[in-house]
């Protein structure tokens, strides 16, 4: 018997809470034939708070999200140009933050082609677009290692460091390995850089070599990122599940949601898979300034994020119901897509209320 999944909720800023609030209809729908016992509690952050109150996210905020169970996030960010937000107040103040302070070391990101959702590959189907992305999600060159010399001179120098340890490596690596046992074709592709990086990509490769002999039934597989990007297009059926470093994950899993039909269906969590702080799962699509407020934003990549929350952290918790829930919601997303043939999934016409409600009929 497991006790109720506690849910932290950031709407954020724009589209945000939109979006959410039709997955949080969605999870209200879904729970009770799943027997999944949830409890939500709403938090402010987001750029509008912070124009606010001048608070982005304080350390008593950290330790009060620590007691949840999962971070739900929608976006967070105000108009791209606003001095107010320069810096990356916003980005580095609450995303960055919630990554490195609660240790979600993994990010995830799924590369699925769902039916009735059109892909710019021209020739491919769902069958041939269905993997999935690990990214290391504390190291490498976002661990803000670096500096100026001469700044604001003609002779100005600046440098950032790749940091690349064995202990990072080798969990996300091993999260990777974990996860691809479970898959039906068990193949994991390792990308990274190795000819050019041949410090920070060495350690990646020889881990990878020294945890693949824990999994002889995992079939592997090395790819430089640049063959990857080329692979995503041409042969995306190659991949089942990549495992990959911080930056060339974050590059190629915006190619991954391009392929698998734009912002609009790219869902993601940022796991601390030990389960000794909440993850965060999220849409990868931002605050859509643009569109917010209208009832126009697409609210399935948030209700596929859910699911994905319910999966991971049902399994982190072992808290079979949520896990069962989460399924559930990922089969009605599926059941929905094909409604979207022939539509953009960003300007469908349907509005964020219809889209939730269709999700919701389909359970
Ligand atoms: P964006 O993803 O918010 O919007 C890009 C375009 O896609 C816009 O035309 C928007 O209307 C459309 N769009 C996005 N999501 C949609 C949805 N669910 N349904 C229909 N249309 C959708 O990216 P943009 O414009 O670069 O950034 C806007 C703000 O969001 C910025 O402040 C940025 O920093 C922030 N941002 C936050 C992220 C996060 O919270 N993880 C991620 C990306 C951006
Ligand atoms: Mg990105």
């Amino acid at each position: 018997m497991s006790d109720s999944l506690k849910i932290a909720i950031i709407g954020g800023d724009g589209i945000g809470p939109e979006v959410v609030g039709a997955a949080m209809n969605v999870l209200e729908a879904a729970a009770p034939a799943s027997g999944c016992k949830y409890e939500s509690t709403e938090f402010p952050f987001s750029a509008t708070h912070f124009l606010e109150t001048g608070h982005v996210l304080e350390d008593v905020d950290i330790a009060e999200l620590r007691k949840f169970d999962a971070i739900f996030l929608g976006a967070v960010g105000g108009l791209p140009n606003d001095p107010r937000l320069a810096g990356g107040v916003i980005e580095k103040g609450i995303l960055l933050k919630l990554r490195f302070e609660l240790d979600q070391y993994i990010n995830l990101r799924p590369v699925t082609l769902y039916p009735g959702i059109e892909t710019p590959l021209a020739g491919k189907t769902s069958k041939d677009i269905d993997f999935i992305c690990v990214r290391e999600n504390t190291e490498d060159l976002y661990c803000g290692v670096g500096g100026f010399v001469r700044k604001g001179t003609p002779q100005e120098v600046s440098n950032q460091t790749m940091v690349a340890t064995r202990f990072g490596a080798e969990r996300c690596i091993r999260y990777a390995f974990e996860l691809a046992k479970t898959r039906q074709r068990k193949q994991l592709t390792l990308v990274h850089k190795t000819n050019v990086l041949t410090f920070a990509g060495d350690t990646w490769f020889r881990t990878f070599q020294d945890v693949a002999s824990d999994y002889p039934e995992v079939t592997t597989d090395y790819h430089h990122v640049d063959a990857c990007c080329m692979y995503m297009v041409a042969k995306p059926e190659v991949y089942d599940v990549i495992v990959v470093p911080n930056m060339f994950g974050d590059i190629i899993t915006d190619l991954g949601a391009a392929i698998a039909g734009g912002m609009g269906i790219a869902s993601s969590g940022n796991l601390n898979p030990d389960g000794t702080a909440p993850s965060m799962f999220e849409p990868v699509h931002g605050s859509a300034p643009d569109i917010a407020g209208q009832n126009l934003a697409n609210p399935i990549a948030t209700i596929d994020s859910l699911g994905l929350l319910l999966r991971e952290t049902g399994r982190i918790k072992g808290d079979q119901a949520a896990v069962t829930c989460g399924e559930r919601v990922g089969a009605a997303v599926k059941a929905v897509t094909p409604k979207f043939a022939g539509k953009s999934l960003d300007r469908s016409g349907y509005g964020t209320d219809k889209i939730g409600q269709m999700v919701i009929d389909s359970l």
